[in-house]
This record gives structure tokens, sequence and C-alpha cells, in this order.
């Protein structure tokens, strides 16, 4: 059993980390949404889609990608987040995104989540961002439950998305100033760090 205790330390990605990124992001999809989506969503899935989605974002100057390392030094990404300006067309001005937020499924429910969180929405607030907004597989339950967790909610808007070739049916979460939600948790203290950060 894992202990629930443990020291993070989220700090953001460099060009250099996209590539790790990349393969947790494969392995989080296989984790997340078997038996959501059909099985042959997973056999399409390509490591070099996601190595190339992933060094595009790297270059984008309005996003923010975070990632989440034990505290330990040891060098295995444990999850990551990313942030930047919404992408709807409805969006308010000022609205930022959270568009993505995974952690190892190993390390699930250890408060890695509530970290690389806290640390999004801090840097969403920190880029001016009053209103941010996430879309959410509808029957993410699991995803669900945490963002509702992290005091967000169920906007009432739905899409059918085009995503792995593939419509998929989303809901959309919304926040009110962003960060200022934010609290300390015992899994973060001592180790997660500010949008500030330079280690
Ligand atoms: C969603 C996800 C990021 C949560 O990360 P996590 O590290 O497991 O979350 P935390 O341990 O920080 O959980 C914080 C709180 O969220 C809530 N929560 C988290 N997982 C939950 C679950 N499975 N059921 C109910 N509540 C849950 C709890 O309130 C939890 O606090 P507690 O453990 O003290 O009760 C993780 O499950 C994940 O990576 N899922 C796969 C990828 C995914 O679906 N991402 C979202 C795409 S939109």
């Amino acid at each position: 059993m894992h202990s629930r205790v443990m020291t993070l330390r989220i700090r953001p990605a460099t060009r250099a980390d996209a590539d790790a990124i990349a393969a947790l992001h494969l392995a989080s999809y296989r984790a997340a949404y078997e038996g959501l989506l059909p099985t042959e969503v997973f056999d399409g899935l390509r490591a070099e889609d996601r190595r190339r989605r992933w060094h595009v974002s790297m270059n984008d100057p309005q996003r923010r990608t975070l990632i989440a390392q034990a505290g330990d030094g040891a060098p295995a990404v444990i999850g990551f987040a990313e942030v930047g300006p919404s992408r709807d067309d409805d969006a308010e001005a000022r609205t930022g995104e959270l568009m993505a937020l995974h952690v190892m499924q190993s390390r699930w429910r250890q408060g890695s989540g509530r970290a690389l969180h806290d640390t999004a929405v801090a840097t969403l607030a920190t880029l001016g961002f009053q209103v941010a907004t996430l879309w959410v597989l509808t029957g993410n339950s699991r995803a669900r439950a945490f963002y509702e967790a992290m005091g967000w909610n169920d906007d009432g808007t739905a899409r059918e998305h085009l995503a792995w070739g593939i419509q998929v049916p989303e809901v959309r979460y919304r926040t009110v100033h962003p960060g200022h939600q934010v609290q300390e948790s015992p899994h973060s203290r001592g180790g997660a760090r500010g949008p500030g950060m330079t280690a």
C-alpha cells in the first residue's frame, strides 16, 4: 500500500520533458479511458503523435505546462498539467483553460492531482485569468469527482467533440477566480511550489 504522505515537487516543464510527458499521457489514456472509449481508439494511439503534440505545445508561448516529480529527486514524471487561454468560441474575456491534467495510475489518490491542480490554477491567476474552464469526458466520473472536490462546477454546457477519430461526449466545468480556493494540502506541504518557482 502506498503511503499517502509524500513530498512532491511541482515545476514548469521544459522542452526536455516533452517525451516523458508524452509517454505518461499515452499510458494515462489507457488507464483513464478503457471502458469509456471503443477499443479501436487504443489500438490507434501512437507514441509519435503524443510526442509531436507535446513538442508543439512546449513551443506555444501562451501555454504553460507543469510537471510533478517525487521530491526525493527521482527523475520520473508522476503527473502533468497544462493551462492557457480558453479555446472555446463562446469564452468571455480573461477565461483560461485547464487543458490537461494527468497523474500516473500507480500514484492516484495520493495528492499529486491536487498539488498539480493548485499550481495550475495559481498559474492561471498569475497570467490574469479570472475564470477558468475545462472539458471532461462525460463518463469520466473519477475526474469529475476530482474536479468537484477542487471546487469546479459543471456549467451546463455539453458537446460532441472530435477526438481520436471519433465523436466523444464532453461536459464543461468552470471555476471563478482560479487560484483563490487554493489551500496548502498535507500532500503538497514542503514540496509543491507556486508559479513563481525557479527550481
Ligand atoms: C483525476 C486525477 C488527475 C486525480 O488525481 P489524484 O492524484 O488521484 O487526485 P488526489 O489524490 O489529489 O485527489 C484529491 C481529491 O479529489 C477527490 N478524488 C480524487 N479521485 C477521486 C475518485 N476516484 N473518486 C472520488 N473522489 C476523488 C477526493 O476528494 C480527493 O481527496 P481525498 O483523497 O483526500 O479524498 C487522476 O485520477 C488521473 O490522472 N486520472 C486519469 C486522467 C484524467 O482523467 N484526467 C482528467 C482529464 S479531463
